[in-house]
């Protein structure tokens, strides 16, 4: 009985959280609609394929969004059903969707190589906001090419994974250690934390280049984070510093980003020493902009770019100080990161100049950090973690600024702005009741992203017949330069040519002939095209004749449809003997309906 209603309150759950948008679903679908018809994350689903997909709704649009790259998320969440790595196009079609067993991070382009891979983290994140796991670097076929942990069998924390153009990779890592501190406890000198590593290794040979350990440099009282009793026990770590972003530079140092301390750190390559902290209680920055440069807080991705990325809005500081970022003994360049704040104030995207002498130099020259800009969500939404800010560049911002893209991590929304700030696009893949401070995380993505992308799989397209065999839908999960498909069908033991149809979405339906006589028509397929007419790939042969299933999707079968109403009904059936049956036993015995209640 107990199984049997856990059950049905997972059907329920199933079935109240997420809602299938239907095969006619288009972006542009009436914001009203969207909003209040198909529950907190409404997703598409498909007839050739079980793999599923955002439905994204364009709050805001523009054509200055639709450029040459794909965006790649990780939808995830309290009202996703299947975590998945995800590429769609500027229309929010589906390109590639992988589920995943576990939780998906950090999905991006890099080059491993020589060529263009991608990489993304599967594992275990309810570790406490961090994981363990592997990231996966995938080829333009999607065949895995490597699984990256760390040296020494550490595994791979969720946050970050930069491939070098060495061929090295950098990695953060969670490792539950015991510090010596004496005072933090009547009754122990040790205190048990979660502390931070990051290392770099060479991917091929795992050979360790450097690691850094977060106790080594930075004090526990740096922490914003309440201590309670963490720390006491090995089970409850205090989560003290989170590391959640690391780059190097061209001089070989490195850009730590953490949470819980809302710092930024520079720290020498040779000797992992703190070179200087931006923003939290150690701070080495005067703030030129009133404190907005240097109060950061939870912020995730910290990156240096230099001057000349924004060769408009920093036209005067590129003349002052030239397109070099090192000059007359001091450094300027820009830092961008995503800054999650605290509500009441709303996350940001942020860019800021930094302005520090040279390692070496000495100086009393102040150590400056300046607001550049600040981008925002039209509804200043707040994000409590995760999130990303990237710099675009695109075939329509060659010759002028880049665009800026923020993910909102813990919010399944995007934005793209004009460097000045003017906002151009605000795409979600959650209901506004969900954004709504504080968010509900109802549907996530630790980063969007947007890269140029070219890939043809490895396995071939797939074709299934309607229900009525009237139709074949043909999709392939993955590819991105398919323009046409083209049906074939076998008469008299020769392959003809039949009807060819330009992909529009994920899936393309292409209907059979009805001159021939359904007698004729017995084995079809379907070849992928290229802009050229080039043939791509094409699907096994398909026996329309064939009995059994004809629809591949195993899973969350749309509400509305046949099968969904009858599940629906059994639900509601089975609900109503549940209730009563706890009804009928309430009476009985008064505490039992008090509990139920309170549930
Ligand atoms: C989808 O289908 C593939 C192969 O056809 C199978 O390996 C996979 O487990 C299925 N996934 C789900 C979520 O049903
Ligand atoms: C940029 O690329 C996109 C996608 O390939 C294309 O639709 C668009 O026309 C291109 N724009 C320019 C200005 O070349
Ligand atoms: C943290 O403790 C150290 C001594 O261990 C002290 O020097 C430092 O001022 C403290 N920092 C803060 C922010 O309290």
């Amino acid at each position: 009985m107990i199984s049997g209603s856990l059950f049905l309150c997972f059907l329920l759950v199933a079935l109240a959280v997420a809602n299938d948008v239907g095969l006619n679903y288009f972006p542009h679908v009436d914001a009203a609609t969207w909003e209040s018809k198909y529950g907190p994350y409404p997703f598409k689903t498909y007839r050739s394929s079980n793999v599923t997909s955002p439905a994204v709704r364009k709050a805001v649009d523009s054509p200055q969004c639709y450029d040459d790259n794909h965006i790649f998320l990780s939808p995830r969440g309290f009202r996703v059903p299947n975590p998945a790595v995800t590429i769609l196009d500027n229309h929010g079609h589906l390109i590639w969707s992988h589920h995943v067993k576990g939780q998906a991070y950090n999905l991006k382009v890099q080059e491993y190589k020589g060529e263009k891979v991608l990489t993304y983290w599967v594992g275990d994140d309810a570790v406490g906001g961090h994981g363990e796991g592997y990231f996966y670097v995938l080829n333009s076929k999607y065949q895995e090419i490597a699984r990256i942990r760390g040296v020494n069998n550490l595994r791979a924390d969720l946050h970050e994974l930069t491939i070098t153009p060495d061929g090295t990779a950098l990695v953060t890592f969670y490792q539950i250690y015991p510090l010596h501190h004496p005072g933090l406890f009547r009754i122990t000198d040790t205190v048990y934390i979660w502390d931070c590593l990051f290392q770099e290794f060479d991917i091929a040979s795992q050979k360790l280049i450097f690691e850094w350990r977060a106790s080594e440099h930075h004090e526990l009282n740096e922490s914003y984070a309440l201590m309670g009793t963490d720390g006491l026990s090995l089970d409850h770590p205090y989560d003290w510093y989170h590391i959640n972003s690391v780059q190097k530079d061209d001089l070989g140092n490195y850009l730590v980003s953490a949470r819980f301390t809302s710092t930024i750190t520079y720290i020498d390559g040779r000797t992992g020493d703190i070179i200087w902290v931006l923003g939290g209680k150690r701070n080495s920055f005067s703030d030129l902009s009133n404190g907005q440069a240097t109060n950061m807080q939870y912020q995730h991705l910290a990156r240096f770019v230099p001057l000349t990325t924004f060769p408009s809005l920093m036209a005067n500081e590129i003349a002052d100080h030239g397109k070099h970022t090192r000059k007359d003994g001091f450094t300027k360049q820009l830092l961008t990161l995503f800054d999650n704040g605290i509500p009441p104030r709303p996350a940001r995207g942020l860019v800021l100049e930094l302005t520090y002498p040279n390692q070496g130099v000495s100086t009393n020259a102040p150590l400056t950090a300046k607001l550049v800009k600040a981008y925002e969500h039209p509804l200043h939404i707040d994000s409590v973690s995760q999130g990303s800010l990237q710099i675009v560049h695109s075939n329509l911002t060659q010759h002028s600024d880049p665009h800026v893209l923020l993910g909102f991590g813990w919010q399944g929304t995007w934005t793209e702005y004009l460097a000045d700030g003017t906002l151009l696009c605000d795409s979600r893949i959650v209901v506004e009741k969900g954004l709504q401070s504080p968010g509900k995380g109802y549907v996530q993505s630790y980063s969007v992203l947007k890269y140029p992308w070219k890939a043809t799989p490895y396995y071939p397209p797939v074709a299934v017949p309607s229900s009525d065999k009237t139709s074949v839908f043909v999709s392939w999960n993955g590819a991105t330069d398919v323009f046409a498909w083209q049906l074939s069908i076998l008469i008299n033991e020769q392959w003809q040519p039949h009807r060819k149809a330009l992909k529009d979405d994920f899936e393309t339906e292409l209907y059979l002939p009805t001159d021939l006589g359904r007698d004729l028509v017995r084995y079809v397929l379907v070849e992928a095209l290229d802009e050229n007419g080039k043939v791509l790939g094409k699907t096994e042969v398909v026996d329309l004749w064939a009995r059994g299933l004809v629809s591949r999707i195993t899973q969350m079968a749309p509400l509305g449809s046949g099968f969904g109403s009858w599940v629906g009904l059994v639900v509601v059936l089975a609900v109503v003997a549940f209730i009563a049956d706890r009804v009928i036993k309430s009476r009985r015995s008064g505490r039992a309906y008090q509990k139920l209640r309170r549930h």
